[in-house]
């Protein structure tokens, strides 16, 4: 059994709609019963509201204790400590899991190997995000009841997006169907047999039953992109949705670039989940926690 969570390639639907039962049983009651004191370390060496706070909420629902190191101010990273060394030095805490926010030069899957203290991967440069792509999944299952049968669109900076890429992994396993739409320079290259890349907007939004969008992640562009006419026809906004007969969900992992993947009038929109998401991130970092700690991941 892995002990990290990194990747989504071994989740099935069968892993996930029981983990998404137990997500939501334990929101809707409220919170957990007989619980083990734990604690936790978070590694949070980029920045982050949703992911570092739901982390402190979620912990704070199991009762567990929280050690926390933010950024590099303040920390031995300051005086050149390497993050490898810092991470060691956070296990040879002995924390029962740790939850890491790093760029991609980190070798996350290395230092994971050598360690047997569960390991949350709670953003990795543009490679993976696994617990957002499981939270957004878990907003969705508790819409629908169900993911099979689902068209899920995502729009937006596809190229530098570690919530697609995690999310690719989730949904491929899952066998539901993805599609893209976006401005030609942030598209992919190689797609899967479960995804669909459409050129059309008015096609892709009648085709989709929920749409992820996607910020426009100036950090990760070489240059900077010009908001003219072209790449605002890739914005979102209420008139492209309303009337569409599918009536289509609308999330974001956030933060949103209002006035640039979402016109903010989509923050009216009567269909948007962007905010019940964050809500489920406590519930599904929570049980990640939970299961993390008992050696289950
Ligand atoms: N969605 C997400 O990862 O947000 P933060 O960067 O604020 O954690």
């Amino acid at each position: 059994m892995s002990l990290s969570l990194i990747q989504l390639t071994d989740w099935d639907a069968d892993r996930f709609e029981g983990f998404a039962r137990q997500v939501l049983a334990h929101k809707n009651q409220g919170g957990f019963t007989s619980l083990i004191r734990k604690s936790i370390s978070l590694l949070f060496l980029e920045p982050s509201t949703r992911t570092r706070l739901s982390f402190e909420r979620a912990a704070h629902h199991l009762g567990y204790s929280v050690s926390l190191l933010s950024g590099v101010q303040g920390s031995s990273l300051e005086k050149g400590e390497s993050p490898s060394d810092t991470f060691l030095n956070l296990i040879a805490m002995q924390p029962d899991a740790v939850v890491v926010r790093s760029s991609d030069a980190f070798p996350l899957i290395d230092l994971a190997a050598q360690t047997d203290i569960p390991l949350i991967c709670a953003g990795w440069g543009k490679k993976a995000h696994p617990t957002q792509a499981l939270l957004d999944a878990v907003t969705l299952f508790e819409h629908w009841q169900s993911l099979q049968q689902q068209r899920i669109l995502f729009c937006g900076d596809l190229a530098h997006s570690r919530v697609l890429a995690s999310h690719r992994e989730l949904l491929s396993g899952l066998g539901i169907a993805v599609g893209f739409w976006s401005p030609p320079e942030w598209q992919l290259s190689n797609l899967l047999p479960n995804e669909i890349l459409f050129t059309h907007k008015k096609e892709a939004l009648e085709w989709a039953q929920a749409i992820i969008g996607l910020r426009w992640q100036k950090e990760r562009h070489e240059s900077d992109f010009d908001l003219n006419a072209d790449l605002k026809s890739y914005q979102l906004k209420q008139a492209d949705l309303l009337g569409l007969k599918n009536s289509p969900l609308i999330l974001h992992p956030g933060p949103v670039g209002w006035g640039e993947e979402f016109h903010s009038d989509i923050q009216c929109y009567p269909f948007n989940k962007i905010l019940t998401q964050v809500h489920n991130g406590v519930w599904t970092r929570a049980q990640l926690l939970l299961t993390a700690t008992r050696g289950q991941l």
